[in-house]
C-alpha cells in the first residue's frame, strides 16, 4: 500500500489526480493520502472536499491535510507535485505585464514563463531540499511547470534525486485526434521529440492498422480542422491556430500547440484581452468552483452532481507511478535530459521524448536519426535562453537574466527585454532570488 503526499494539495486538480488513482486501486492500493500546501485557506478547502469524496466512496484512506514538510513527506512513497508559485494571482501578471510591451504574454512561454521559471525554481528546489531530507527514496512525479526550466535547475542542484517530469500536452493533443477522427490512441506509437510545450510528432504508428497515420492526420486538419465542440474558448482557440500552423507552416510534422507562441505570436495573441486573461478566467471559473463546492458541503447539501471527473491529467501521472510499481515498461512523452536522445542537439539540453518507465526509473528512447534544421535551430536558441535563466537564478546574476530574455525567441529586442525584465523583478519581489 502506498502513502502518496500531493505537494500544491490545495489546486483544483487535485481530486482528479486522486479519484483516478482510486479507479486503480488494484494496481495502486493507497493506505494515506497527505495534502501539502503552504497556502493554509486553500489546502483546508481541499481537505473538505477530498474528505467528502472519499467517505461518499467509502474508502478506507487516512487524509492529513498540513502545512509541515516533516508531516507531509517522512515515510511517503510518491509525491506528486502540482505547486504553482505565486498561484493565479502571479501568473496574472506573467500574462499582463509582457502585454504591456507587445510581447506575449502567457504562463509557460515567453518572458511571461521566464517570470513564473524563477518563482518556480525557488519554490520547487526548496521543496526538493524538504523531500530529499525526509523521504529521500520516494517517487516524485511531477508537473510543475515551466517544466523544461524545472527539470533543468533540478538536474544541477539534486542530480540523484529520483524525479519523473511529465507534461499532459502531448495526451490532450492526442485525445484531440481522437475526438476529432475518431481514433483510439491506446492504438499509437508516438515518434515525438522537443523541448517541453515546443516540439513535434514525427510519426504516430497506428498498431490497429499496421501504419504511420500522421500523413492522414495531417490531411485532416488541412481539410476538416478539429473539432471544437463545447471546448473551452480559451483552448478552442489554441487549437484553432495549432491547425492553422499545420496548414501554413508544418506540412509534415504535427506540432505542439504551444509553438504557437513563437512562431504565430500574432495570431495566438489576437484574442488576448490585456485587462482579462487566462488567469482571471481560472479564478473566476475553477477557483471559485472550489469554494462553492466547500459551502454546499459545510451546509450538507447533496452533491451527487460534484463534477471532479478523472481526467488525463491524473491519468497520465497515476499510470506513470503503476508502471514504477509493477515494472510494466509503459511508454511515457518525459521530459529528459538529452543525452543522445535526440542525437545532433546538444548533448546537455532537458527534452521531451517518449520513455519507457520501470521499476529502475526512465528509460529515453533515442531517435536514432537526425531532426531537420529548422527545428533543430528553434530549439537550440531556446535552450540557450532557458539555461541563461537557470544560471541568473543559480549565479543571481542581472547580466544572465538580461540575456536569457534578449535571447527568448518572443522578443524583438534588448531594449524591451531590459523593460519587461525590470517590471518583473518589481512585480515578483522576493518570490525571485536578488539579482545583483
Ligand atoms: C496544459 C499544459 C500545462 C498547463 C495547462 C494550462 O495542461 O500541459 O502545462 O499548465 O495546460 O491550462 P489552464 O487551463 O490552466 O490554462
Ligand atoms: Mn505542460
Amino acid at each position: 500500500m502506498s502513502v502518496i503526499t500531493v505537494a500544491g494539495g490545495g489546486s483544483g486538480y487535485t481530486p482528479g489526480i486522486l479519484l483516478t488513482a482510486l479507479k486503480f486501486k488494484k494496481e495502486f492500493p493507497i493506505s494515506e493520502v497527505r495534502l501539502y500546501d503552504i497556502d493554509h485557506e486553500r489546502n483546508a478547502d481541499m481537505g473538505i472536499i477530498m474528505n467528502y469524496l472519499f467517505e461518499k466512496n467509502h474508502e478506507q484512506i487516512k487524509l492529513v491535510v498540513t502545512e509541515d514538510p516533516q508531516v507531509a513527506f517522512t515515510g511517503c512513497d510518491f509525491v506528486f507535485s502540482q505547486i504553482r508559485v505565486g498561484g493565479m494571482k502571479m501568473r496574472e501578471k506573467d500574462e499582463k505585464i509582457p502585454m504591456k510591451y507587445g510581447l506575449v504574454g502567457q504562463e509557460t512561454c515567453g518572458v511571461g514563463g521566464f517570470s513564473y521559471g524563477m518563482r518556480s525554481m525557488k519554490g520547487f528546489l526548496k521543496l526538493v531540499g524538504f523531500i530529499e531530507k525526509y523521504a529521500p527514496d520516494c517517487w516524485i512525479l511531477n508537473y510543475t511547470n515551466p517544466e523544461t526550466i524545472i527539470a533543468e535547475s533540478v538536474r544541477r542542484q539534486f542530480p540523484k534525486i529520483k524525479i519523473v517530469n511529465a507534461c499532459d500536452m502531448t495526451i490532450g493533443i492526442e485525445e484531440l485526434l481522437e475526438e476529432s477522427f475518431g481514433y483510439d490512441r491506446n492504438n499509437f506509437i508516438c515518434q515525438y521529440y522537443g523541448l517541453n510545450h515546443f516540439g513535434w510528432y514525427r510519426e504516430i504508428y497506428d498498431v490497429s492498422r499496421g501504419k504511420d497515420i500522421l500523413p492522414e492526420i495531417i490531411e485532416k486538419i488541412k481539410t476538416q480542422g478539429f473539432k471544437l465542440d463545447g471546448m473551452d474558448p480559451s483552448w478552442a482557440h489554441t487549437y484553432g491556430v495549432m491547425a492553422d500552423m499545420v496548414r501554413e507552416f508544418f506540412p509534415q510534422y504535427l506540432p505542439n500547440n504551444y509553438l504557437q507562441y513563437y512562431l504565430y505570436q500574432d495570431r495566438a495573441m489576437e484574442k488576448e484581452d490585456p485587462n482579462y486573461t487566462r488567469a482571471n478566467e481560472i479564478m473566476d471559473g475553477r477557483l471559485k468552483k472550489i469554494k462553492d463546492t466547500v459551502a454546499k458541503i459545510k451546509e450538507n447539501r447533496d452533491l451527487e452532481t460534484i463534477d471532479y471527473e478523472s481526467e488525463s491529467h491524473g491519468q497520465y501521472i497515476v499510470q506513470i507511478a503503476i508502471s514504477i510499481l509493477h515494472n510494466q515498461n509503459g511508454r511515457f512523452m518525459l521530459i529528459v535530459p538529452n543525452k543522445g536522445a535526440i542525437p545532433n542537439l546538444r548533448q546537455d539540453a532537458v527534452v521531451e521524448v517518449p520513455c519507457y518507465v520501470n521499476a529502475r526509473g526512465i528509460e529515453p528512447i533515442s531517435l536514432r536519426y537526425d531532426i531537420p534544421d529548422l527545428h533543430k535551430g528553434l530549439m537550440e536558441a531556446q535552450v540557450a535562453s532557458e539555461k541563461l535563466l537557470v544560471d541568473a537564478f543559480f549565479e543571481h546574476s542581472y547580466q544572465k537574466a538580461l540575456e536569457a530574455f534578449t535571447l527568448n525567441q518572443t522578443v524583438p529586442n534588448a531594449t524591451v527585454a531590459k523593460k519587461a525584465l525590470n517590471d518583473l523583478i518589481e512585480a515578483n519581489g522576493d518570490y525571485w532570488v536578488e539579482l545583483n
